[in-house]
């Protein structure tokens, strides 16, 4: 690990956007100033950013290559298309707002994972993206299954940040939040981390990627067989699976498939053990045994109530896994 000392390199990007950013951000002034320190050493042309929400740390990044570059363009994904904090401002509002002059050096895709866009952002499969910050779910699988998604189209030796890389401890509300603990610690590479931060460690790590990380996937599939804090639509796996299997052995894809299984099997378990109310409980009984002697009409609303219970206990676990 190197600590990199953003005073004696004299960065101070967060100052200067602060009159943009300040309040929205969702990074810390050592963190900004950390992220425009590595755009400076690197001078990535093609850089990609997968969470969005308001824009400020697109404006970090577009800020910082105008500064040093002229030809050079960001390429930002977000999940969802309207900002999470407040959803009458689409994702990305900020710099149209405030910094209208970068927008063409600026291509936003929203309301989708990374895997449906990155034919468009490298069409012919190049792989060019010198420089990649992630920063969406942090709950596992999260940033692994982002990550694997960009590593195909990433370039050797590329650089790629991760925010939130100790956020599970900063308080008990974000104990689940490991993910990009586990993914920064798995990946090969040089890792970078500011020497300070508004947390010890800092929650932000870079690594340049090891030249044969190709060869060493298992360390990253791998950590999809821990378990899961929620819930993946069987669309979206069957969309990753394809776009896997079209960049990955089949070895991998097993693990990702059983990665999947698993933690499904994980949600039905704790289903069966779903917490239901007396009342609940209460009704379902009076159905059973009204249907048991014989009565057509409990019998189909037994049924119907077992459906009930079902989807509400569905929502309560789905619930749960979302605050956990
Ligand atoms: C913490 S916010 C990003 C903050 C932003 N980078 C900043 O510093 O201002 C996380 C964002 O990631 C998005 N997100 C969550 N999962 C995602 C995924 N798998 N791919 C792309 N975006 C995702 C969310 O919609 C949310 O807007």
């Amino acid at each position: 690990m190197q600590l990199i000392d953003l005073e004696k390199e004299n960065i101070n990007k967060y100052n200067e956007l602060k009159p943009i950013i300040g309040g929205v951000i969702s990074q810390s002034c050592e963190q900004v100033n950390f992220l425009s320190y590595l755009i400076k050493k690197y001078k990535p042309q093609k850089v990609l950013e997968l969470g969005v929400a308001s824009g400020a740390s697109s404006i970090v990044i577009l800020n910082t290559l105008k500064e040093i570059l002229n030809n050079y363009h960001l390429y930002s994904i977000d999940y969802l298309s309207y900002w999470y904090a407040n959803p009458n401002k689409k994702t990305g509002f900020l710099v149209e707002e405030k910094t209208p002059e970068l927008i063409d050096k600026w291509t936003l895709k929203t309301g989708g994972l990374a895997c449906e866009f990155m034919d468009k952002i490298c069409p012919n499969g190049e792989n060019d993206i010198d420089f990649c910050f992630i920063d969406t779910m942090h709950m596992r699988p999260g940033e692994i299954l982002d990550f694997l998604m960009v590593l195909p189209y990433l370039k050797k030796n590329g650089v790629v940040v991760f925010h939130d890389t100790v956020l599970q401890t900063l308080g008990e509300k974000y104990k689940n939040y490991d993910c990009n603990c586990i993914l920064y610690s798995a990946i090969k590479g040089i890792k970078y981390q500011p020497l300070k931060d508004t947390s010890y460690p800092s929650n932000i790590g870079a690594v340049i990627l090891d030249e044969n990380i190709k060869d060493n996937l298992y360390d990253i599939f791998s950590l999809l067989l821990l378990s899961w804090f929620y819930k993946i639509e069987e669309n979206e796996y069957l969309q990753i699976l394809y776009y896997f299997e079209k960049h990955y052995n089949s070895y991998l894809i097993e693990i990702y498939k059983q990665a999947y299984y698993y933690n499904n099997a994980l949600v039905d378990k704790k289903l069966k053990n779903g917490k239901l109310t007396n009342k609940d409980i209460c009704k379902m009984y009076k159905y059973m045994i009204l249907s048991k002697l014989g009565i057509k009409k409990y019998k189909d609303k037994l049924n119907n109530y077992k459906e009930k219970i079902w989807v509400k206990t569905k929502k309560i676990i789905e619930k749960e896994l979302i605050l956990s």
